[in-house]
């Protein structure tokens, strides 16, 4: 009896207030419950990935990297910009989303199962795992010693660019020394030596 009392109150503050809980049990559009639906959506799908064909070689090459966005903040922005549009959000697609190819990746390196940025920068610019902390430096490298950074040294990406003579840019929301950029240009035993001071 209580427990009712206090659902029908919730129920009226929520009522007076304009909450509307929206839930993975909530209905999303009837259209959905159709079986046709999703066949014919997994139909389009196919037929689409069926029509690709490779276009030639790729001349130049953008790499954008959103710090932090694993799967589930992709999902969560997916979500949110699909109800900015009025939609449930959840059938949104981001821009990305509509990319023909998808890659993941196992961000562990040589001496961290969680990596932070120097490390994850040198693995996706300069195609090597290495320590915790250290910028375009392999792991026998060891973080804060200059000593052991000499001859430890890798190339990164664009390093490779300029070779094959391909001209290069690096543009950063976050300062230029920070991590995550600097593993592109700057060799460190320490992420955190971004200048004198
Ligand atoms: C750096 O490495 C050298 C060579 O192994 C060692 O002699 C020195 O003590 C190390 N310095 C620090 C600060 O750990």
């Amino acid at each position: 009896m209580e427990l009712v009392s206090r659902t029908v109150v919730l129920a009226a503050l929520m009522a007076f207030f304009g909450i509307v809980l929206t839930s993975a049990h909530s209905d999303h559009y009837a259209y959905e419950k159709e079986p046709n639906y999703w066949y014919d959506l997994g139909q389009q799908e196919l037929q689409a990935a069926l029509r690709m064909k490779q276009q030639g070689v790729a001349k130049n090459l953008i790499l954008f990297l959103g710090d932090g966005m694993g799967v589930t903040t992709v999902t969560g922005g997916r979500i949110w910009a699909g109800q900015q549009h009025g939609l449930y959000g959840e059938e949104h697609l981001l821009s990305w989303d509509k990319f023909p190819f998808v890659g993941l990746s196992k961000t562990y390196n040589v001496d961290s199962q969680t990596t932070d940025s120097a490390a994850s920068a040198t693995a996706f610019l300069c195609g090597i795992k290495t320590r915790q902390g250290v910028l375009s430096v392999d792991g026998r490298a060891v973080r804060g010693n200059c000593s052991k950074m000499a001859g430890n040294e890798v190339e990164s990406i664009m390093n490779w660019a300029l070779a094959a003579g391909k001209s290069v840019g690096l543009i950063s929301t976050a300062r230029v020394t920070h991590a995550t950029p600097a593993a592109g240009y700057a060799r460190s035993p320490d992420r955190n030596w971004e200048c004198d001071w």
